[in-house]
C-alpha cells in the first residue's frame, strides 16, 4: 500500500487508473482509524477496482474552541490498518499542502448546514464541504463513501455533489456500534470509564423513541414525545443534551408526527467536554 502526502501525486495516480478504465472509491476520514472507518473502505472495495483512503485533520471544519489540537493522531496504525482492508492508497496530506497561505475559497451547501450540528458548530460545515470539494477533485473518484453516523454531514455531502455536477456516487455506510450500543467515534477514545456509561444515553434514547414507534401500531406518534423521553434519558445520565430532533431524512426539516422518513438525530456532550452524536431512523 502507497502512502502519499503530496495532493500533484495522489491526482496523478488516480487519473493513470481512471485512464485505464478502473473504477476508484474515495474514503475520506481525519485518521485515528475504527470498525467504522474501516467498514466504509469494504463498502469501497465490494463497488470500485482502486480504493483511497485520505487522512486528514482538516483544520477548516474546526471551530475556535474546539479539539482541532487534540484531535487524536496514529498515522502509522491507520497505514497497518488500512493496508490489512486491502486498500491501494493512503493519501495524508500536511495542512499546508491542501491549504496554501493565499487560500480563501468556501464551499457552503446553505440550508441543510443549518441547524442540528451546525447549531453548535456554526462554520463546520463549510469546512468539511470545502474539503471535501478538494479532495473529490484531486481523488476523481467514482464513489465516495460515507458513514450514515455523521447523518446531516452525509445528507450535505448528497446535495453537494448534485448542485456542482460531481459525477459521483455517495453511498452512505450503516452505523457501527460497539456491543453496547455506543456508535464508534474517535472522539470515544476521550471518555473517562464513567463517562463511557454515561454516553450510552445517546443509544438508550433511540431505542427508547423506536420502541414508542414499535408499540404504537400504527398510531400517530408525534415527534414530541420520542425528543422528551430523549432529552430525560439524557438529563438522567448527567450528560448535556445539544440537541434531539426528529427530522425528515434528506430535506432534515423537522417532522411533527413520526413517519417512515423520520430520523431522530441527537447531539450530548458527556463530562462537558467530549461531544458525540448518534442518530436513527425510527419506524423499522
Ligand atoms: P471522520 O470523523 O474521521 O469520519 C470519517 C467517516 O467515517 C465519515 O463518513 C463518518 O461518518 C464515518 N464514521 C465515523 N464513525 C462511524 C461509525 N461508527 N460507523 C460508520 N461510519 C462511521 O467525518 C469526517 O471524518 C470528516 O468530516 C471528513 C468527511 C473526513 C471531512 O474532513
Amino acid at each position: 500500500m502507497k502512502i502519499i502526502t503530496s495532493p500533484k501525486e495522489i491526482y496523478q495516480l488516480a487519473r493513470s487508473w481512471k485512464l485505464k478504465g478502473q473504477r476508484v472509491a474515495v474514503v475520506p476520514t481525519m485518521g485515528c482509524l475504527h470498525e467504522g472507518h474501516l467498514s466504509l473502505m469494504r463498502i469501497g472495495a465490494k463497488h470500485c477496482d482502486r480504493v483511497i483512503v485520505t487522512l486528514f485533520v482538516n483544520p477548516l471544519q474546526f471551530g475556535p474552541n474546539e479539539d482541532l489540537d487534540a484531535y487524536p493522531k496514529q498515522l502509522q496504525l491507520d497505514c497497518d490498518l488500512a493496508e490489512k482492508e486491502l486498500v491501494d492508497v493512503v493519501f495524508a496530506p500536511e495542512n499546508e499542502a491542501m491549504y496554501s497561505p493565499s487560500f480563501q475559497t468556501e464551499i457552503q451547501v446553505k440550508r441543510l448546514s443549518q441547524g442540528m450540528c451546525a447549531g453548535d458548530r456554526p462554520t463546520h460545515f463549510a469546512g468539511v464541504t470545502t474539503v471535501v470539494t478538494k479532495l473529490f477533485n484531486l481523488t476523481i473518484p467514482d464513489v465516495a463513501v460515507f458513514g450514515m453516523k455523521d447523518f446531516q454531514q452525509l445528507t450535505i455531502i448528497r446535495q453537494l455533489v448534485q448542485d456542482l455536477n460531481f459525477p459521483i456516487e455517495i453511498l452512505g455506510g450503516p452505523i457501527i456500534r460497539e456491543p453496547d450500543g455506543l456508535a464508534m467515534s474517535s472522539r470515544n477514545k476521550y471518555l473517562t470509564g464513567e463517562g463511557r456509561q454515561r454516553a450510552l444515553c445517546l443509544y438508550n434514547s433511540i431505542q427508547a423513541g423506536r420502541k414508542i414507534v414499535a408499540e404504537s401500531s400504527g398510531t400517530e406518534i408525534s415527534s414530541e414525545i420520542i425528543i422528551e423521553q430523549a432529552k430525560n434519558i439524557v438529563r438522567a445520565a448527567g450528560a448535556k443534551l445539544e440537541y434531539a430532533v426528529v427530522v425528515h431524512e434528506e430535506s432534515l426539516q423537522d417532522e411533527k408526527t413520526v413517519t417512515p422518513a423520520s430520523v431522530l438525530a441527537l447531539a450530548a456532550r458527556i463530562d462537558n467536554t467530549v461531544r458525540l452524536i448518534d442518530n436513527s431512523k425510527l419506524v423499522s
